[in-house]
């Protein structure tokens, strides 16, 4: 197992596991926009093929997860817990002492996720994602120790 930056070649495989695993995915053109935006970056590789990625922006010392997806034939294996790790890792290396993320109050599984890691409720922000009813968004963090 091996867990890298993300590059702009890496970007067809994180968009075939995004359309495959994630409800709401991302476009192409999100990855490449958050790559060209300087935001940090991990993939997770096993024998060579990526299984999993993050995305996140740190900004003075706030570190915002904007992106967390393990391959819905990976998941439940401890690659999530792996990465999210390197994702606070990596957020303490560039300065950050708190962890920001948004999710869809209906994403039980990710919400299970984020608390089983140590990440708290903070707040809800209403009519937050745009669809047709729109979603709210749970806020949480986790303090970068
Ligand atoms: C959320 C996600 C990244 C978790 O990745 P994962 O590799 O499956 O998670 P892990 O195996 O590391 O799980 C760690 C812990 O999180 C919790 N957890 C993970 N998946 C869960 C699920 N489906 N139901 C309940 N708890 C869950 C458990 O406590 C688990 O520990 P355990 O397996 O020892 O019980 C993955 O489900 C995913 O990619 N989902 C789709 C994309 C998504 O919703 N991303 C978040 C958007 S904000």
């Amino acid at each position: 197992m091996d867990l890298q930056l993300a590059s702009f070649k890496d970007l067809d495989r994180i968009n075939e596991i995004e359309r495959y695993t994630n409800e709401n995915p991302w476009s192409f053109k999100n990855f490449e926009s958050s790559l060209h935006a300087g935001n940090s970056s991990i993939v997770l590789k096993i024998e060579n093929e990526i299984i999993g990625y993050a995305f996140f922006s740190v900004a003075a010392t706030d570190s915002h997860l904007l992106n967390i997806t393990v391959s819905k034939d990976h998941q439940r294996n401890g690659y999530g817990k792996k990465i999210l790790e390197q994702v606070v890792f990596q957020s303490k290396v560039l300065g950050a002492t708190v962890i920001f993320l948004e999710v869809r109050v209906s994403n039980d599984k990710a919400i299970n996720f984020y608390e089983s890691f140590g990440f708290k409720r903070d707040a809800i922000r209403y009519n937050y994602y745009e669809g047709d009813p729109r979603e709210d968004a749970l806020l949480m963090s986790k303090q970068a120790l």
